[in-house]
């Protein structure tokens, strides 16, 4: 009977089978990525990033952003190419590819439209910027870990507004993070989920492992500073009051990662400001 009760009450089976149907991630990074390692000629990763018009659009309105065009405004999608360099590229292309699955709202989560996405890509300048600060090889692997870390949300979402109520009952009763409670109640939480989304999509252990411990970074076994660099920028971004949504500040709190880290209030502080800019010349032209 109690186990009749359970099972009746996680919609655990129902929530895999919906990440089960998401669609694939767009593969335009699989493709370029290769181009980049060989550096291939400028027309042949304009080829293939011409094939996705959405895409084009995004990296061509980025170089033209003032922000980062250095010397004129590019005039085609191969000065855009050329004038981005590796990472801008990548990184624009990642953002892009990735607001198909987190631009709409998530309202079990507190979230409207485009705010999921807003913490997202501001998430993932914040990793990038902390790894750079920290002297980290993997820049690329922190944005791309930190602009999925919520993915799991966009599934959990549904089941989070429906279950709502006992969610938050369960908190206050037994003073449990929101991630314990997701646990408890839907049988899975937004973090372990993301992972197994991430899995399916093909990113690397790294990202996979950056997704599944943004609240946890302890338990990451993969590579644990990608973890703990999700973790913070996370933390950060929330304070800075974009996206933290019902869960912001219910989930589980780790200071020691930022002293860890070498992350002091000034730096933070710094990284606070620089990262608010970005994301406002960000949105400009991702929202173009
Ligand atoms: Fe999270
Ligand atoms: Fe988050």
């Amino acid at each position: 009977m109690e186990h009749a009760q359970t099972a009746q009450s996680k919609p655990l089976d129902e929530i895999l089978r919906v990440a089960e149907q998401l669609p694939p991630f767009p593969d335009v990074v699989q493709k370029v990525m290769p181009l980049l390692e060989r550096m291939a000629p400028v027309e042949e990763i304009e080829a293939v990033i011409q094939y996705d018009q959405v895409i084009a659009a995004k990296v061509l309105a980025l170089a033209r952003s003032p922000h980062y065009t250095r010397t004129q405004p590019a005039r085609s999608l191969k000065e855009a190419i050329v004038s981005l360099g590796q990472r801008a590229l990548v990184e624009v292309i990642l953002a892009a590819c990735s607001a198909r699955f987190q631009y709409h709202a998530v309202q079990g989560y507190d979230l409207r439209d485009g705010e999921l996405w807003e913490h997202a890509v501001g998430t993932a300048i914040m990793a990038d910027r902390i790894a750079e600060r920290i002297g980290s090889a993997e820049r690329l692997t922190a944005y791309t870990a930190g602009l999925l870390h919520d993915i799991g949300k966009t599934v959990l979402n549904h089941y989070v507004d429906h279950y709502l109520d006992r969610i938050i009952q369960t908190i206050k009763k037994r003073k449990e993070t929101f991630l314990e409670a997701e646990r408890e109640i839907l049988g899975i939480d937004h973090q372990e989920l993301g992972g197994l989304i991430a899995t399916r999509w093909n990113f690397p252990p790294s990202v996979v492992s950056g997704i599944a411990h943004h609240h946890s970074p302890q338990e990451s076994t993969e590579n644990g500073q990608v973890a703990a660099v999700v973790y913070a920028a996370n933390r950060m971004v929330a304070a800075m009051g974009i996206g933290a949504g019902v869960d912001g500040f219910l989930n589980p709190n780790q200071d020691h990662v930022f002293e860890t880290l070498g992350l002091d209030v000034r730096t933070m502080e710094k990284l606070m400001a620089d990262v608010f800019i970005a994301l406002e010349e960000t949105k400009k032209f991702l929202s173009a």
